[in-house]
């Protein structure tokens, strides 16, 4: 996590001068001083304040409590942010408008609130903490304000900051540490995070699984044969922000697939060569129309990367026909260079046995 209060801390320096006047001109606005006197406080603290009205108004405007409308240039947010590149317009919080001060600050004199932000806040807006199983810590502790602008806004939801720029206010930027970033993490979180609560795990807005297939194929649609992480989510393999791995996978394939299984060449004398370097030139990690997820049918895995001129010419192969590779071999590893099964390596070795070749 990053230091929250970083923003507020700039935006504190930024309004220094104002700090102390800031205190005197709430009190004049909460006496129901006009815009025009509030004008001059502001003129005679800061230049470049607009004149009320004035259309061609500079790049740094203030709202009425003497915040800046566009937020400061360093806490700009990327410019894929759209809302707040176009920060132009403030809208008013209703009650603000309505210059019903009161229903949020204790008095006239007084600039504290009423209550918590949740009490005060939820007077008029509905309780979406109450009821929801897993609440942003922010919002749970009635700090609505860390993202709120409570009298108005020019960004859209009333909001300090636009689009992610909000979010890695305090949080870490998720795709920092990865190479391989995930295309709806750049453009902001809200595809997939609610900002104030939610009945799934980490705020999601849906269950995990259907939040994928919102916006991806279903790799197991069109399947016979199911891989059954898939089954249960897209996340045991998959990291949803960012990954130093292509695909987004959260471990080097390879790895990853020994996270679940057991390494089907630890114990072999003799390694197919392939079985080394990885899972993924033979197996589907998703699905497949074959048993055992090979990702085609076998008498082609096997000639993708053997010649039939070899096969032909084995002596082990004479007379086999159809016979399945598997009959004789193993996919995997041996205890032969040439992957024989034990069986057969049983019948070469006592010659009265014959090999298990198909009729
Ligand atoms: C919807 C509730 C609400 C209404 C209505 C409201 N305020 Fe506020 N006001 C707040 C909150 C929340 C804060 C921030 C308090 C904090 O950050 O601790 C605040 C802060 C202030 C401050 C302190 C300076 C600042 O901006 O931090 C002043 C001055 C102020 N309000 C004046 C007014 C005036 C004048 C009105 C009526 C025109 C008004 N407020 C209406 C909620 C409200
Ligand atoms: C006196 C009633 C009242 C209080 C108190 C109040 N609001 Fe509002 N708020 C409204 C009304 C009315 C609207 C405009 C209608 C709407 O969008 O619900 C509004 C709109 C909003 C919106 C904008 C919704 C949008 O879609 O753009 C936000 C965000 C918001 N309020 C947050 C707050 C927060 C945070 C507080 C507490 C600091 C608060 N409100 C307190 C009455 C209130
Ligand atoms: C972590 C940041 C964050 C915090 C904390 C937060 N909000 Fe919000 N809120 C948002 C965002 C983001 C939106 C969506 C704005 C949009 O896109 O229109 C929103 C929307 C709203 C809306 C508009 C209606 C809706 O639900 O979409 C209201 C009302 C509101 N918030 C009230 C509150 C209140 C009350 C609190 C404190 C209990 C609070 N918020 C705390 C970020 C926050
Ligand atoms: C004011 C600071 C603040 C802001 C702004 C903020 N967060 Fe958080 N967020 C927190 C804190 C504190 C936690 C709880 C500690 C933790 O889990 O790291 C948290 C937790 C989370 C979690 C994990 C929840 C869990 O169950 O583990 C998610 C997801 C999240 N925030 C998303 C967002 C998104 C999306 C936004 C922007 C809309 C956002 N946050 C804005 C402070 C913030
Ligand atoms: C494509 C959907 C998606 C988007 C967009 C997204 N997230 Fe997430 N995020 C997730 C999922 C899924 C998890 C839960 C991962 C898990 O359960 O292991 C998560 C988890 C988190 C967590 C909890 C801690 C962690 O890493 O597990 C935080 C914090 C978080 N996201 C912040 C953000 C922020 C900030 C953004 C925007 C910059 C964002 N997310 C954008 C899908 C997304
Ligand atoms: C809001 C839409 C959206 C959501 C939700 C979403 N994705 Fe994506 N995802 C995309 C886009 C867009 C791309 C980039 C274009 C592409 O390669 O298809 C992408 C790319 C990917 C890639 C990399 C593809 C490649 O070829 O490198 C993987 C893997 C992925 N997403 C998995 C997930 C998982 C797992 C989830 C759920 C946690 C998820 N996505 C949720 C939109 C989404
Ligand atoms: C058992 C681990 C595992 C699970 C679970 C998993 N994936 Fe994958 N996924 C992979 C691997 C490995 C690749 C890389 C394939 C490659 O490089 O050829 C991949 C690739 C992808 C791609 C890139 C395009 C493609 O097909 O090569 C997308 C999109 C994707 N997965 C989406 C999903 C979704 C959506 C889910 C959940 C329904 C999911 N994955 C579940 C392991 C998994
Ligand atoms: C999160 C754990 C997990 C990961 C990661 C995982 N698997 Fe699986 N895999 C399973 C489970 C559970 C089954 C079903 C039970 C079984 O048959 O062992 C399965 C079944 C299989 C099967 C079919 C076994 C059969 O007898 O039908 C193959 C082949 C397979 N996985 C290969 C892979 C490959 C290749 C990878 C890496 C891309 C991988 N698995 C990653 C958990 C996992
Ligand atoms: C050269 C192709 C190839 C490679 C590479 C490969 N496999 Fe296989 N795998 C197969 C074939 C073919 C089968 C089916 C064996 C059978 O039906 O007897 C299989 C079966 C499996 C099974 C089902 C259980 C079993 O042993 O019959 C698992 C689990 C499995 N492989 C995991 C892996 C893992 C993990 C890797 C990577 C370390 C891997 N495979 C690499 C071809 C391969
Ligand atoms: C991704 C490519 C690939 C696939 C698919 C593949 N192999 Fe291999 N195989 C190799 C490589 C590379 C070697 C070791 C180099 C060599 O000697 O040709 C090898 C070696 C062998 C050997 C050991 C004998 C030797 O020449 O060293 C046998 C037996 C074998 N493969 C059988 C099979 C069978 C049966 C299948 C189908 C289940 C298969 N292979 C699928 C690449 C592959
Ligand atoms: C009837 C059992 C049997 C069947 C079926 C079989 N093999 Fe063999 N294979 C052998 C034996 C025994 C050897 C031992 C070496 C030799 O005699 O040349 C061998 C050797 C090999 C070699 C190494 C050849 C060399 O000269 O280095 C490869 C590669 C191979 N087989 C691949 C395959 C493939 C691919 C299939 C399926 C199309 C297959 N085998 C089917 C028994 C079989």
């Amino acid at each position: 996590m990053n230091a929250p209060p970083d923003n507020r801390e700039r935006r504190l320096k930024w309004t220094f001068p104002l700090q102390i006047p800031l205190g005197v001109l709430g009190l004049a606005i909460l006496v129901g001083c006009s815009t025009q006197v509030r004008h001059k406080w502001l003129t005679r603290l800061i230049d470049g304040v607009p004149e009320p009205g004035a259309t061609n108004r500079p790049a740094m405007q203030l709202d009425e409590a003497g915040y800046p409308l566009t937020p400061a240039p360093h806490s700009q947010p990327a410019s894929t942010n759209a809302p707040a590149a176009a920060a132009v317009k403030f809208v008013s919080h209703p009650p603000y408008e309505d210059r019903s001060c009161l229903e949020c600050h204790r008095s006239q004199f007084d600039v504290k609130m009423k209550g918590t932000q949740r009490e005060v806040c939820f007077s008029c807006h509905d309780d979406f903490l109450q009821k929801a199983k897993f609440k942003h810590q922010p919002a749970d502790n009635s700090e609505c304000t860390s993202c709120h602008q409570p009298h108005g806004s020019p960004i859209k939801g009333m909001l300090k900051l636009g689009g992610k720029a909000l979010c890695l206010d305090c949080h870490d930027d998720p795709l920092a540490k990865g190479k391989f970033t995930h295309q709806p993490v750049e453009t902001g979180c809200q595809d997939c995070h609610s900002p104030h609560a939610s009945a799934q795990p980490k705020l999601l807005v849906k269950p995990s699984k259907d939040l994928c297939l919102d916006c991806h194929d279903d790799p197991l649609a069109k399947v016979k044969f199911k891989h059954q992480p898939v089954e249960s989510g897209c996340t045991d393999c998959h990291a949803p922000h960012a990954s130093p791995q292509g695909k987004l996978l959260t471990k080097p394939a390879r790895d990853l697939c020994l996270d679940c299984h057991d390494d089907p060449t630890a114990k072999a004398k003799f390694k197919h060569q392939p079985v080394e370097s990885g899972c993924l030139d033979c197996h589907s990690p998703h699905g497949s129309m074959e048993n055992k997820l090979i990702s085609k049918p076998l008498e082609k895995l096997c000639l993708d990367c053997h010649e039939q001129k070899d096969i032909d010419s084995a002596k082990g192969h004479q007379g086999m026909g159809a016979t399945p590779c598997l009959k004789c071999h193993d996919a995997h590893a041996g205890a032969d260079q040439y992957l024989l099964k034990p069986e057969l390596l049983k019948a070469a070795a006592d010659p009265g046995t014959k090999p298990p070749v198909a009729k």
